[in-house]
């Protein structure tokens, strides 16, 4: 199929790029923009290993076209720190063990910065809705929370 041009504004830049018109965001964000850190998981949008934030709104980029957002500001995993320092969740995930194997913790980061967002100091009620698109298999979720908690408290 004929690639077509689409321009993005990811993290903050825009980026025109050539991908087929039928790729998700989720591929063109890793295929075509190198950006990884985007997990490729069950392509059902069953498991939100490919959460991204689209105007800071946690989407499934493995259900969502290029098309679908034109341009609103989609933030990857790459995008949550600030320069060389860490965005607080993602150093309260290192301190607390709620990152393991890891493929699950771009799209929880992402889930969980769109909760403090709306709400800086979330119940565990609210943490367990906000995170419940989000699939762990490694961590039994306590740590996770506790790493919400913890940098909800640092901010
Ligand atoms: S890869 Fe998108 S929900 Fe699993
Ligand atoms: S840390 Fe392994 S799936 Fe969540």
């Amino acid at each position: 199929m004929t690639k077509a041009l689409i321009t993005l504004r990811v993290n903050g830049e825009a980026h025109t790029v050539a991908a087929e018109p039928h790729h998700t965001l989720l591929e063109v964000l890793r295929e075509e923009l190198g950006l990884t850190g985007t997990k490729h998981g069950c392509e059902l949008g069953e498991c939100g290993a490919c959460t991204v934030l689209v105007d800071g709104v946690p989407v499934l980029s493995c259900l969502t076209l290029p098309q679908q957002i034109g341009m609103a500001d989609v933030t990857t995993v790459e995008g949550l720190a600030n320069g060389p320092e860490l965005h607080p969740l993602q150093t309260a995930f290192a301190e607390e063990g709620a990152a393991q194997c890891g493929y699950c913790t771009p799209g929880m980061l992402l889930s969980a910065k769109a909760l403090l967002d709306a709400h800086p100091r979330p119940t565990r009620e609210q943490m367990a809705e906000a995170i419940s698109g989000n699939l762990c298999r490694c961590t039994g979720y306590t740590s996770i929370y506790e790493a919400i908690e913890k940098a909800a408290a640092r901010a």
